[in-house]
């Protein structure tokens, strides 16, 4: 186990803050990982996946455990459909692309998400009418505090919009290492009802479509509105969208009538918090190297050199500004560290 020390994390975030992790390591097995946990060195242990849902307001005091482990395999096949296992430490958008170059279908909705595989079910990422519990079968992961192997079910994962178990009753206690899919060989479930979609699938001349088209669709429009971390750093959506009651939304839509909404159930409907942002007038806005993206009000980036401080003191002043003008409290979907 080659532990490094005063370790720069900066191209382990996506955010790309510079926030330096007392301890390194990078572990490619279960059994480094198992190493790395049960350190006696390090009594604090933080573990990284891709670093695409973070904000890194100060240095890691501790040792951080960074995820590594590679491998996709095919655990079953059948007429209509494919098992698959995919180690945590894989990229998620490249392993989307894996899939869809086999011909499987599912995870098309969910390409151009940044981050890697193990960190996709803590927050349970969806896009275009597609989440990840839509197509995961179990996944499995160690504890923090003995080591011990879990397989967590499906039904085991709490699901829910931008939520798991994995992000409130057991936060913290458990390295997800693999996570399995089924996935459609022919018959596939297609998802093609997001306005956006089917305009992009229009423009593509596309009138059957079949998974790959649906990715090309998606991977079009997320690189028309959403900033690529490579060049310019974020973290995706920086809130989750608001939920409020249906009574709540009344009184909200007879003053802002012309605001777009989501219908959740018959008690609740969403706000897209992009537009509240843009309104409150913050699109495109630089405070510093902290900033709004100028095509979707919901992305805060880092221009360049911004500290995880300095986004923070923005995403802070965006939720009052939002509160003051339509009395709906946007809460960040990103963890800050
Ligand atoms: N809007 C504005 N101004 C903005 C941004 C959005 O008015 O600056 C309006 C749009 O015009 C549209 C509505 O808000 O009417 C919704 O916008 P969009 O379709 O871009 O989706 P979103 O609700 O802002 C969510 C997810 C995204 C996901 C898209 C597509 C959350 C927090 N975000 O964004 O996920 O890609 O839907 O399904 O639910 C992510 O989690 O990192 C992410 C990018």
């Amino acid at each position: 186990m080659q532990v490094q020390e005063n370790y720069s994390l900066k191209s382990y975030n996506t955010f790309g803050i510079a926030a330096k992790a007392r301890f390194f390591v990078s572990v490619a097995t279960i059994s480094e990982l198992k190493e790395a946990l049960a350190s006696p060195l390090h009594p604090t242990k933080f573990i990284l996946g891709g670093g695409s849902n973070m904000l890194l307001t100060k240095d890691i005091d501790a040792l951080v455990i960074h995820i590594s482990l590679k491998g996709i395999e095919v655990l079953s096949e059948e007429k209509n459909h494919v098992t698959v296992r995919v180690m945590a430490g894989e990229n998620w958008h490249e392993f989307v692309l894996y899939t869809l170059k086999q011909g499987w279908g599912g995870l098309e909705n969910l390409s151009l998400i940044p981050g890697n595989v193990g960190t996709a079910p803590i927050q349970n990422i969806g896009a275009y009418g597609v989440e990840l519990k839509d197509r995961m079968v179990s996944c499995k992961a160690v504890s923090v505090a003995d080591g011990s192997e879990h397989t967590f079910p499906l039904e085991a994962c709490e699901f829910g919009y931008r939520n798991s178990i994995f992000k409130h009753r057991l936060k913290g206690q458990f390295v997800i290492t693999e996570v399995v899919f089924q996935l459609t060989k022919h018959e596939h479930d297609l998802h093609t009802e997001y306005g956006a979609i089917r305009e992009q699938l229009k423009t593509l001349g596309i009138t059957e479509a079949t998974p790959k088209d649906i990715a090309e669709a998606v991977i079009a429009i997320r690189q028309q509105k959403l900033p690529d971390p490579k060049t310019l750093g974020n973290s995706g959506s920086f809130f989750k969208n608001p939920v409020i009651s249906k009574t709540d939304f009344e009184r909200f839509q007879t003053l802002f009538p012309e605001a777009p909404y989501y219908i959740v159930s018959e008690t609740e409907i969403k706000i897209p918090a992009g537009w509240l942002i843009e309104q409150a007038g913050f699109k495109g806005k630089r405070f510093g190297d902290a900033g709004v993206h100028k095509n979707q009000a919901l992305v805060l980036v880092n221009h360049e050199n911004a500290t995880g401080e300095e986004i923070w003191n923005l995403a802070m002043k965006i939720q009052k500004a939002v509160h003051e003008r339509f009395g709906i409290t946007i809460e960040p979907e990103v963890n800050i560290i």
